[in-house]
Parts: C-alpha cells; sequence; structure tokens
C-alpha cells in the first residue's frame, strides 16, 4: 500500500464519515403533504366544503392537513371566512389565473421545529401552512405552488392555542415564504392573530430564553429529538475515530518499517564504501547477529532495533 493509497483512502473516509444525516426539506415536505391532502378529496368533491385528511404518512403523525376545492371568481368576490385559523378576505388573487383551485391547509403540530428551525426562538404556537394549487387533476403530484395575494385586506391567521409565552417575552409573528425565509413582525394583533397577504407559513414565537431555570413542556420535547439526533451523530463519531484510529496505526506502522529499511540500506552503503576504500572487513558478533565491521572501527554496528530504540 502506497502513500498516496493511504491519502486517498483517508480523505474518502473523511468525505464519509463529515456526512450529516438528510436535512428535513420543508420544499419536498410540502409536495408530499401536497399528495396526502389531495388524497382527502372524495370521489366528486363539492366546491367549497372542506375536507380533512384521513391519513398523513406514519413518519409524520400528528401532521394535520385539509383541502378545499373552490373557484378562484368565488375566492375573490367572497374569500373564505373560516379555513380552520385562516380567515381569507375578500380581494384575494391567484396568480397563474385558473378556474378552478385548492386551497391546502397545514398544521404541522411537533414537527414545527423540525422542518422550520429557527435558531434563538422557541415556537409558541404550531407551523399552520396555506398553499394554493391547481385543481385541474387531483391525483397529481408535485405540484406547483400558487400565489395567493391579498388585494384589499389582509388574510389573518387566528392562533387558537398558544403555549405559555414566559414573563417578559413578547410573541412575535414569523412567516415562512415558499423557500422557507423567515421573516418577523414584531407584534401579535389582539386574540394571538397574525396577519399576511401571501400564501406560505406561519407562527409565533418568542425569543429564547438561554438559560431557562423551569424547562417546559415544549423545551423537554425538543430536547428529546436532540437527543435522539446527537445519538445517532455520535455514533458515527465513535465509528469514525475506531476506523480512523485504525488506519493511523497502520500508517505510523508503515512509516517506522520504511525509515527502518531506509537505515538498513544506508548501513549497508556505508559499509560498501568502506569495503571500496579498502578497508578490510571481517565478520563480528553483535547481539545475535553476525555484521560485517572494519577493523579500524569508527562507528561500531548496531542492531537496527538499537536504532529504533
Ligand atoms: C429541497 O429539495 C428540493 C427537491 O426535493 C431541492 O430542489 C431543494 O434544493 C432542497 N432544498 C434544500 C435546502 O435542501
Ligand atoms: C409527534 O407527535 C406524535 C403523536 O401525536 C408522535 O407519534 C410523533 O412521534 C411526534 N413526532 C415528533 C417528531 O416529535
Ligand atoms: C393526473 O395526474 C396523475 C398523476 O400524475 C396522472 O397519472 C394522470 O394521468 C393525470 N390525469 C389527467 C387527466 O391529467
Amino acid at each position: 500500500m502506497g502513500f498516496l493509497q493511504v491519502l486517498l483512502f483517508l480523505h474518502l473516509f473523511q468525505k464519509l464519515s463529515a456526512q450529516s444525516p438528510p436535512t428535513n426539506n420543508a420544499t419536498s415536505l410540502d409536495a408530499l403533504l401536497q399528495d396526502y391532502s389531495f388524497r382527502a378529496f372524495v370521489r366528486r368533491p363539492r366546491t367549497g366544503i372542506l375536507y380533512d385528511a384521513a391519513t398523513v404518512p406514519s413518519d409524520l403523525t400528528g401532521i394535520k392537513l385539509s383541502a378545499v376545492r373552490l373557484r378562484s371568481g368565488s375566492l375573490r368576490k367572497h374569500g373564505v371566512t373560516s379555513l380552520k385559523e385562516f380567515s381569507i378576505p375578500k380581494g384575494v388573487i391567484v396568480k397563474p389565473y385558473v378556474t378552478r383551485l385548492v386551497l391546502v391547509y397545514q398544521n404541522l403540530a411537533n414537527y414545527s421545529r423540525l422542518y422550520y428551525p429557527l435558531s434563538g426562538y422557541d415556537y409558541v404556537a404550531p407551523v399552520l401552512g396555506l398553499l394554493a394549487y391547481d385543481a385541474k387533476n387531483l391525483s397529481a403530484v408535485n405540484l406547483p405552488e400558487f400565489e395567493l395575494t391579498a388585494s384589499n385586506d389582509p388574510i389573518r391567521i387566528g392562533f387558537t392555542d398558544l403555549e405559555r409565552i414566559p414573563q417578559g417575552s413578547s410573541a412575535k409573528c414569523v412567516s415562512f415564504d415558499l423557500r422557507g425565509k423567515a421573516s418577523f413582525k414584531d407584534s401579535v394583533q389582539p386574540g394571538n392573530t397574525c396577519e399576511t397577504d401571501r400564501q406560505g407559513h406561519f407562527s409565533v414565537v418568542v425569543k429564547s430564553v438561554a438559560s431557562a431555570p423551569s424547562p417546559s413542556e415544549g423545551r423537554t420535547k425538543k430536547k428529546k429529538k436532540k437527543e435522539s439526533s446527537e445519538e445517532s451523530s455520535r455514533t458515527w463519531i465513535i465509528v469514525g475515530s475506531v476506523v480512523g484510529g485504525l488506519i493511523l496505526l497502520g500508517l505510523l506502522v508503515f512509516l517506522v518499517l520504511r525509515c527502518r529499511s531506509y537505515k538498513k540500506e544506508e548501513k549497508i552503503r556505508e559499509m560498501e564504501r568502506a569495503g571500496e576504500t579498502g578497508e578490510a572487513l571481517r565478520m563480528t558478533q553483535v547481539g545475535e547477529t553476525r555484521a560485517p565491521t572494519a577493523t579500524t572501527t569508527r562507528t561500531q554496528p548496531m542492531l537496527e532495533t538499537e536504532y529504533a530504540a
């Protein structure tokens, strides 16, 4: 095994062990939930009726989904007074224009922080999503989201049960655009209401208290989640250290052997030089091996073990 192979192997290994578990991707979550929310529709869904999805993927248990099919004209003229926590006023425009659209409602429940991590903030409400899709094909998957724009009054989100807000903290509205970019509005309106003029994901947060003396229930849950991910990365670190250590050990042994054989060659060369200059060599017992030495002893030949020591 040459040096280059060792280095290449080390490099590959480093890359492998640096690979973190896949990050939770809110964009692909939306695509998945679009599919599941469309399955809420019965075979001939009635326009304007909100259908709750009966199933969500088993690894997303707890997420709630609903969907309603609407005519664009009706949405614009009348709005939707209550789509779960959302209240859509009249004057909402959908782009691109289609005759019928589907509004999808998501409640990410205890997955909010997982898919919309916000450092420095704690969620006091679940992340709620409001998204619009084309209603042409109710079995379609991977549909692009439509643009919803409130042209007159804003869309209101009335969060029903906020977690207890720590004393001295003030709640902020947070909204995420379709790329997951967060923007904050300083204060929650009376009645725990946030406002928006477009589609996206919404929640209520408070600034994290760095050293909370009495961890709340939400905090404990978060900790558990963090612990399990820490556990998997710890496993990686252990496996990495063991394999890395073995490789380093191999490398070290290789280097030592290499060094010793170099020294041996050097000694032989030196002896050859001595021979060329006409000095008589005779065999001498050194330790347990016999080695050639010069009569006029300049350097006493030693065992390699002594060199290596
Ligand atoms: C999320 O996944 C989509 C495709 O599923 C990809 O286009 C996008 O770049 C991903 N985003 C991140 C932040 O990984
Ligand atoms: C969320 O809660 C549900 C029960 O409501 C549970 O089955 C699920 O494992 C939880 N998920 C996370 C990520 O905490
Ligand atoms: C609807 O979408 C599904 C899934 O993409 C596809 O198999 C089906 O052919 C589509 N139906 C129509 C009428 O376009």
